[in-house]
């Protein structure tokens, strides 16, 4: 495979597999180029959407005031939802993902991609539809950042306080889910490995299960 993506000169599969959850090596004092993240948007939505109806948008907060009600939610929700791990982390001296809530408001930009429906109560072929047209996009997104010395991490927390952060941000809740909260920031330094994972015939099967 000899095509390289984006300016970091990453083959598409060193790209896939060194895209990580970027928490402690997220750049907080190194602001966000704007053309880098409208050529990630633009990528992004390159991606497939059931019926091609394209209901996706992306927030992306920079100002200091919404990030910091977000932390403040997001922080709220990872005490209420781990907060076993919550106390550990801290004993740790902060772990990765406590590093992430303890600075959240610190990153450059926190990127929520949100698709047009509201689907808690809907059958599973229109959950599934409405999820798949914003995820891909979203990866997407992740993927082009990593490709431009960008780190990202997927994060869910937030959404316990999803109609909070809506509020904050003007999303009309009513007609809109937020999927994600997506960190965006330079890495500190470029160089990631692969993730450990279970081996791939544990999880893979060949036409029955
Ligand atoms: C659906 C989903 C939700 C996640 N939610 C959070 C989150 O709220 N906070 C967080 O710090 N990481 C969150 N993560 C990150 C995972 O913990 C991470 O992907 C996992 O540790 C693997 O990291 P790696 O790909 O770098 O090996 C989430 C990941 C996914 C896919």
């Amino acid at each position: 495979m000899t095509e390289k993506t984006g300016e970091l000169d990453l083959t598409p599969d060193q790209l896939l597999s060194t895209t990580r959850t970027v928490r402690k090596r997220l750049d907080l004092t190194r602001p966000v180029e704007r053309k880098l993240l409208e050529e990630c948007l633009d990528l992004a939505l390159q991606a497939p959407t059931g019926g091609n109806l394209q209901g996706w948008h992306f927030v992306l907060v920079t100002n200091p005031e919404p990030k910091r009600a977000i932390t403040d939610l997001y922080r709220k929700s990872k005490t209420k939802n781990d907060p076993q791990s919550t106390q550990d982390e801290h004993q740790k001296n902060m772990d990765s993902s406590a590093y992430l809530a303890e600075h959240l408001h610190e990153v450059p930009v926190l990127v929520i991609p949100c698709v047009e429906g509201r689907v808690e109560n809907a059958p599973l072929l229109l959950q599934a539809v409405t999820w798949g047209s914003i995820l891909p996009a979203t990866w997407s997104f992740m993927l082009a950042a990593r490709a431009r010395g960008l780190g990202t991490a997927w994060t869910s927390l937030h959404l316990e306080y999803e109609k909070d952060v809506a509020e904050v941000l003007g999303i009309p809740f009513e007609e809109v889910m937020q999927v994600a909260l997506i960190p965006v920031a330079h890495t500190i330094g470029t160089d990631f490995k692969s993730g450990m994972r279970i081996p791939t015939d544990e999880r893979v099967h060949w036409d029955s299960w």
